[in-house]
């Protein structure tokens, strides 16, 4: 290592993978005055890649920024500091960051002071590094996904001492409140009410680079869905890795995801919706309260990744394909019209024809209205990437086309059945092929575009859909 770090720690996905049990620390972020204003005349683009929880993390970075005196410029070759905050879920997700953090180097050469940082998911990763050390050169500052409250710290040793800093930890994990948040949006807003995931699904890197499943104290969501509600929000979507195990780490309450549903049906926000839930801690208590409805949207991402037993066990799933049928109907008679979406993964290790095939007749049956499809993708450190997979890359294809094909019905049958409803939508803004046309999303989560003007933006109006296609509804306002 010839290049010299002020500060070198790096992941270890051993140590990551251990829940020892330690105790959660509740820590109230306070930034200490010596970091605010150091950004004062500098610029900041943050680049983000990967789920909504990586989204909300963002938000917290860039509102940290901000505090030290940052402001945010849209063309990124310009930036005095550079944030990627990245994803490790699938291998393309990775190549994809490694292509842009290549288009940095000319970046860099034009501007020498540009502070190039990366965090986020892949950092959490042991080889991830390792590659960048080596091949990215250019990159100044690594971090991980437990140290984000550590940003201004790190900016100010780097550009006092002039050198170059990594620092990921491999812990269960605590809870930073009162982060400064800049949010991207001005109607609806991110809630983390928990993080870091105990599923330890076969395939799934999450609980190895976002730590152990922590809960937000109630009081603490509340409090800022509440400040939320005074600053004009419309929208709140609670975000977990695992929303239904919300509370179960909790040693000095009883106080449940239901519970907490049930709180916020009572406050004056006018739509809730929470992802993402997994279909073994679904319980009854949270499906009677989406039954009320209310401000809870009808609306539910149930990520089902297989519809066959075996695939379901090796995935280390927990439920079965019986299992999550029931629990999807349900739903469908506590909540009528609900509109379902869900996640698969093809080609697992070993899936046989006959496995796949039983997705295909699951996704029938349920009819589900939107999919996030993807090809399975071996992640270090995870248990399925031992296992044998003897598919090839057109086999693997020809499945993940298939299952689109079968899914892409429903979306149009799913949209159909609004054709002459009226529906409401939160009128988010211009559309982006139309100038005359405006977009939002309705109760069910539907894209709708209509005719309208700018000061409906952030209204819930009233649309009546005319004509149903696959991707979108288009509707006319109803005065
Ligand atoms: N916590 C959520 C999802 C997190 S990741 C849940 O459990 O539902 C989002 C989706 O990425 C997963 O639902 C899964 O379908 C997919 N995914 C995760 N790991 C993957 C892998 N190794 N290869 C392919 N897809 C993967
Ligand atoms: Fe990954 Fe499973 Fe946790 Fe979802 S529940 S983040 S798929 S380990
Ligand atoms: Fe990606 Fe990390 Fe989210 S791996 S999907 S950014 S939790």
């Amino acid at each position: 290592m010839s290049k010299k770090y002020s500060r070198y720690q790096t992941p270890s996905l051993l140590k990551a993978r251990k829940r020892l049990g330690e105790q959660v620390e509740f820590i109230n972020y306070q930034m200490d005055a010596k970091y605010q204003g150091i950004g004062i005349n500098k610029t900041y683009c943050v680049k983000t890649y990967g789920c909504q929880g990586n989204l909300a993390d963002s938000e917290k970075i860039s509102g940290l920024l901000e505090q030290m005196g940052y402001t945010v410029v849209l063309d990124e070759a310009k930036a005095d500091v550079v944030l990627f905050n990245t994803c490790a879920i699938r291998e393309n997700a990775e190549n994809r960051i490694f292509g842009e953090l290549g288009r940095f180097v000319k970046y860099k050469k034009n501007n020498p002071s540009m502070i190039i940082g990366i965090c986020g998911c892949m950092m959490q990763e042991e080889n991830t590094i390792e590659m960048i050390r080596k091949k990215y050169p250019h990159v100044n500052l690594i971090f991980g996904t437990h140290n984000i409250n550590k940003l201004p710290e790190y900016l100010y040793e780097i550009s006092i001492k002039n050198e170059d800093l990594i620092e990921v930890f491999s812990i269960e994990g605590d809870i930073y409140e009162d982060l400064p948040v800049k949010r991207d949006h001005p109607y609806k807003a991110w809630v983390n009410i928990m993080y870091g995931c105990d599923e330890f699904c076969t395939y799934c890197i999450v609980p190895y680079t976002r730590g152990k499943e922590r809960s937000r104290h109630p009081e603490d969501i509340l409090n800022e869905v509440d400040g939320l509600i005074k600053a004009g929000y419309k929208e709140v979507t609670l975000l977990g890795q695992n929303v239904n195990a919300y509370g179960k780490d909790f040693v000095d309450r009883q106080y449940s995801f239901a519970n907490l549903l049930s709180d916020l049906q009572k406050m004056p926000i006018e739509r809730v919706r929470y992802t993402t839930s997994h279909p073994r801690d679904l319980d009854d208590e949270t499906i009677e309260v989406m039954g009320k409805g209310g401000n809870i949207m009808p609306h539910l991402h149930l990520p089902v990744q297989s519809g066959n037993n075996n695939i379901l066990k090796r995935m280390n799933r927990k439920y079965t394909r019986e299992e999550y049928l029931t629990k999807i109907e349900k739903l469908k008679k506590a909540v009528p019209g609900i509109s379902l979406t869900t996640d698969i993964i093809v080609a697992f290790p070993g899936e046989t024809v006959e496995e796949f095939k039983d997705t295909v007749s699951l996704v029938e049956a349920v009819k589900f209205e939107g999919a996030f499809t993807f090809i399975y993708s071996p992640r270090e450190g995870t248990p399925a990437a031992t296992y044998p997979n003897p598919l090839t890359e057109e086999q693997k294809h020809d499945r993940l086309n298939q299952l689109n094909e079968t899914i892409n019905q429903y979306y149009l049958e799913g949209n159909l059945r609004f054709e002459n409803q009226i529906v409401k939508v939160l009128v988010e803004g211009k559309s982006k092929n139309n100038d005359n046309m405006y977009s939002g999303y309705s109760e069910h989560n539907k894209l709708v575009n209509f005719e309208g003007s700018d000061d409906l933006i952030g209204q819930i109006v009233n649309v009546k859909v005319i004509k149903a296609y696959s991707w979108h509804l288009l509707g006319e306002l109803v005065k």
